[in-house]
């Protein structure tokens, strides 16, 4: 993985912004990742702007140019604000830049970290009693495009799509989420439905059991999806690495990000694990239209994202200093209005940015 302490140039970062507040908190992000990397080397970290996005749709038919993956593939990641806007149907957009990225480049793991941060408060969990990782499945199972419908418009309509398991995808994802229990604290919850789901859940299942044997050291469990997500929510602490198929995995990250307090912290990586393709780091939220241009959109999970980067290019130490000064600084009280503070996104980015110069 390129680490950019080791080579001459550093790590080459596309930046998409996006629409509504992506540039904002992006920015914000970049900003904080260059104060983190300071005078390690020559020059780092360097980035690229793409100004892709709703607008370049309207001006040029399509979300980003037809040798967009050609470009991107030359970087050693992508770090990404967010995409949508209101003039542009929400399945263009996401159709016409993220999931060609996450499939075109093999970012077969989405991994959603959710930690309930110091100054943060959560509806439900208590400070320190939320530590969770949530590993997605993120190009295969119930998000394929095999299926259809017959007989529209008639009584007897009938819509089949069919979910899609294979053994590679399977077993690489539980594989990846081993090796992430092994490296934290050595519990793994594998989330499945195989009551009702009675052929490619067994299938998940079996093959957890299967990798679990390599993995003595990883207490590992299946849960029924339905139930875990009740447990995420009244006991979190209980909780160390879960991992889930794209849909089941999709569901279960929302809700951990929901119990962390806000959606503006939480982040999101896209992994291609093996670093053929470059990976693509973003927060969990969207555009949020409502607050655009008022500079009062949470950069933290932007920032957080932004850690995660540095972890996978496998400098975890500067990971983990990103984070512990948002922490630092959400703590000390300075947070936007979201999670109700009065600090605007530059007030944020430059505590956090003063935090890391003085540590
Ligand atoms: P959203 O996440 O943009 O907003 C939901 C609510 O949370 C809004 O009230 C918003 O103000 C608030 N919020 C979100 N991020 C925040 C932040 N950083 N700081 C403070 N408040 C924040 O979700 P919504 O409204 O469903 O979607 C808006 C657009 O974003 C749509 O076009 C959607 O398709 C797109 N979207 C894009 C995603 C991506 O690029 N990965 C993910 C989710 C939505
Ligand atoms: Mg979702």
């Amino acid at each position: 993985m390129a680490d950019f302490t080791q080579q001459p140039s550093g790590s080459r970062i596309a930046v998409i912004g996006g629409d509504g507040i992506g540039p904002e908190v992006v920015e914000a992000g970049v900003r904080v990742l260059e104060a983190a990397t300071e005078g390690v080397g020559a020059s780092p970290l360097s980035f690229t702007r793409f100004p892709w996005g709703c607008e370049y749709y309207l001006e040029h038919g399509r979300m980003m140019p037809e040798d967009a993956l050609e470009t991107l593939a030359g970087f050693d990641a992508i770090y990404l604000g967010s995409v949508g806007w209101p003039t542009v149907p929400d399945h263009v957009s996401l159709w016409g830049l993220l999931i060609p990225i996450r499939r075109g480049f093999d970012q077969y793991v989405n991994l959603r970290p959710a930690r309930l941060l110091r100054g943060v408060e959560s509806p439900l969990a208590k400070p320190g009693s939320l530590d969770v990782t949530v590993v997605r499945e993120n190009t295969e199972g119930e998000y394929s495009d095999s299926g259809g419908r017959l007989f529209r418009g008639t009584p007897y309509e009938i819509a089949v799509q069919d979910s899609v398991f294979t053994r590679r995808g399977v077993e690489r994802i539980l594989r990846y989420a081993y090796e992430e229990a092994k490296g934290r604290r050595g519990l793994l919850t594998g989330a499945t439905k195989s009551n009702g789901i009675s052929i490619t859940m067994p299938f998940f299942d079996e093959i957890f059991r299967e990798i679990g044997e390599e993995y003595p050291d990883v207490e590992a469990s299946l849960m029924h999806a339905d139930a875990l997500a009740a447990r995420l929510v009244l006991d979190p602490e209980r909780f160390d690495v879960v991992v889930g198929s794209n849909l089941l995995g999709d569901i279960l990250s929302e809700v951990t990000a929901a119990v962390s307090g806000a959606i503006g912290i939480a982040p999101s990586a896209n992994l291609n694990p093996e670093g053929q393709y470059p990976s693509l780091f973003e927060p969990i939220h969207g555009s949020a239209p409502d607050i655009a241009g008022e500079g009062v959109a949470n950069p933290a999970g932007a920032i957080w994202a932004g850690a995660l980067m540095l972890e996978h290019f496998g400098r975890p130490e500067f990971g983990e200093r990103v984070l512990s000064a948002l922490e630092a600084t959400l703590a000390a009280g300075t947070k936007t209005r979201d999670l109700g503070g009065s600090a605007s996104t530059g007030d944020v980015t430059e505590a956090v940015i003063e935090r890391l110069r003085s540590h």
